[in-house]
C-alpha cells in the first residue's frame, strides 16, 4: 500500500512511525511533514490546509489510504472531498468534525443527548454576554466558538477577566470569525484526562487512557499550551470512570451524532474533567491528540493499518486491538518563549545518542533540515517518548533521553507523569 499522512507535528510523526511498521505498507508520504518524518516518509511541499493540491496529488499517485492528523482540514471537509473522488481517507467528515469545529454546537449537542458537561450559555451579542457574566459571577470559562489553534479558551477566575476575554474575542476579534459566537461555561474542578476511541459510527473501540499536561510550567502553572507532555495509562480514569465514560459519553455521542446526520468515522477524542470518580466533557476533538498520540501509538501492539481500514469500512466490531501492558511517557521539548514568541533555527544536538537507547524514541514536531543539520522550527520541537513496565520506569527512560538532547533555548517540564506516579497503576 501507498499511504499519505497529512500534517507536520509530533502526532503525525507517531502515525508515520506506527504505519511504517505495517507489513502491508510499501511507501509512506507526508504533507508536509518535518525533519524527523523525512527519515521514514517522503515529505511533500504541500501545506496540510491545501486540500485541492493534496487531493490532486493523491489521485495522480494512486494513494491507497490517506490519514488526516490535524483538525483544520477535517473541519473544512477534506474527507468529504477525498470520498467524492473515490479516494480512501481516514478521518471525520465535515459534519462529524463540527463537534470540534464549533464549541457551541458541541455544547447544544451534549445538552440534547444528556451527555455530562458544564452548564453554559452561547452569545453572539457582546452586551448580552457581559450582562450574563456579571449576573452569574466568577469563576467562568470563556471560549471562542470556532478553531483558534488552542488559544480560544480563556479561564477567568474573576468577572473582570471574563469581561476582558469577551472584549478580546467579540470586540477586538482576536480570533477572527472563530469568535463570532462565544460559549460562557461553568468552571469545572478536578483532574483532566484524554479519552480516545476509534469509531466507525456504530462500534466504539476505546484506546487506552491518557493524560496531557497543558500548562507550560511544572505543577500546572502558567498559560495553557498545545500540550507539554502526556502519558498512558491515566490512573485517574478508574474502572468505574471508564465504564461511565463509555456508557454516558462515548456511546451516546456516537449514536447521537449518527441521529443528527453526522455519522462519525475516525478517532473521537473526549477531553474530560474528572471529580469524585465522575467525568464531564470539556471538549470533543475530531482527531488524535498531540502529544497523546505519541504515548498511545507507542503502546499499540497491533498493526494500525487494519484498524484504520476497518474504521472506514464499518468493520470495527470484528476487530481486536492489542496494547502493551506497561506505560508510556512523552516529554515535549519546546522553544524558550513558547506558547508566546520564540526563536527558530537552533541546531539540535544529541539525537543520534538517543537513537541508541532501546525503548525510547524521539518524535519530531517543529523541526526542519538546514545545511544538513536538524534545527528547531516551531514552539513544540520534539516529543521524547519512552516505554516501561511501569510509569516510573517510563518516566526515568524518557528523561534520560531528554537530558542527552539540547539546543540553545531548550525548555521542557520536569514533572511529566508525576500525577500517575503518585496514584499507582491503571490500564
Ligand atoms: P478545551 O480546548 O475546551 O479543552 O479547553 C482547553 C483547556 O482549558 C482544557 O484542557 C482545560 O484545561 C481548560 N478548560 C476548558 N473548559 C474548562 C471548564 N469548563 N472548566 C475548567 N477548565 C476548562
Ligand atoms: N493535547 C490536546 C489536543 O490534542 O487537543
Amino acid at each position: 500500500m501507498k499511504i499519505l499522512v497529512i500534517g507536520s507535528g509530533g502526532r503525525e510523526h507517531a502515525l508515520v512511525w506506527k504505519i511504517a511498521q505495517s507489513p502491508a505498507v510499501k511507501k509512506i508520504y507526508c504533507a508536509p511533514g518535518n525533519a524527523g518524518i523525512a527519515q521514514q516518509a517522503e515529505c511533500l511541499p504541500l501545506a496540510a490546509e491545501d486540500g485541492p493540491s493534496i487531493i490532486a496529488w493523491a489521485e495522480k499517485e494512486k494513494i491507497d489510504l490517506t490519514v488526516v492528523g490535524p483538525e483544520a482540514p477535517l473541519t473544512v471537509g477534506i474527507v468529504d472531498a477525498f470520498e467524492a473522488r473515490g479516494l480512501r481517507i481516514f478521518g471525520a467528515n465535515q459534519q462529524a468534525a463540527a463537534i470540534e469545529g464549533s464549541k457551541a454546537l458541541a455544547k447544544f449537542f451534549m445538552k440534547k443527548y444528556g451527555i455530562p458537561s458544564g452548564d453554559f450559555q452561547v452569545f453572539n451579542d457582546y452586551g448580552a454576554a457581559v450582562r450574563y457574566v456579571k449576573k452569574t459571577g466568577a469563576p467562568l470559562v470563556v471560549k471562542a466558538d470556532g478553531l483558534a489553534a488552542g488559544k480560544g479558551v480563556i479561564l477567568c477566575p474573576a468577572v473582570a477577566e471574563a469581561i476582558a476575554a469577551l472584549d478580546l474575542i467579540m470586540v477586538q476579534k482576536a480570533f477572527g470569525a472563530a469568535g463570532r459566537q462565544v460559549v460562557v461555561e461553568e468552571f469545572l474542578q478536578g483532574e483532566e484526562a484524554s479519552f480516545l476511541a476509534f469509531t466507525d459510527g456504530e462500534t466504539v473501540l476505546p484506546l487506552p487512557t491518557s493524560q496531557d499536561h497543558k500548562p507550560i510550567f511544572d505543577h500546572d502553572q502558567g498559560p495553557n499550551t498545545g500540550g507539554m507532555g502526556a502519558y498512558s495509562p491515566a490512573p485517574v480514569v478508574s474502572e468505574k470512570v471508564h465504564r461511565q465514560v463509555m456508557e454516558q459519553i462515548m456511546i451516546p455521542t456516537v449514536k447521537g451524532l449518527a441521529k443528527e446526520g453526522r455519522k462519525y468515522r475516525g478517532v473521537l477524542y473526549a477531553g474530560l474533567m474528572i471529580q469524585d470518580d465522575k467525568a464531564k466533557v470539556l471538549e470533543f476533538n475530531a482527531r488524535f491528540g498531540d502529544p497523546e498520540a505519541q504515548p498511545l501509538l507507542m503502546r499499540m501492539k497491533s498493526d494500525l493499518v487494519p484498524v484504520l481500514e476497518a474504521t472506514i469500512d464499518g468493520n470495527l466490531s470484528n476487530l481486536k486491538v492489542e496494547w502493551e501492558e506497561g506505560a508510556t511517557v512523552c516529554v515535549v521539548m519546546a522553544s524558550q518563549g513558547y506558547p508566546g514568541s520564540y526563536e527558530k533555527g537552533k541546531v539540535i544536538s544529541g539525537l543520534e545518542e538517543v537513537a541508541r537507547i532501546p525503548g525510547a524514541f524521539v518524535f519530531h514536531a517543529g523541526t526542519a533540515l538546514k545545511d544538513a543539520k536538524i534545527v528547531t522550527s516551531g514552539g513544540r520541537v520534539l516529543g521524547v517518548t519512552a516505554i516501561g513496565n511501569a510509569i516510573g520506569e517510563a518516566i526515568g527512560l524518557a528523561y534520560k533521553a531528554v537530558e542527552k538532547i539540547s539546543w540553545s533555548g531548550v525548555y521542557y517540564r520536569k514533572d511529566i507523569g508525576q500525577k500517575s506516579l503518585k496514584k499507582g497503576m491503571a490500564t
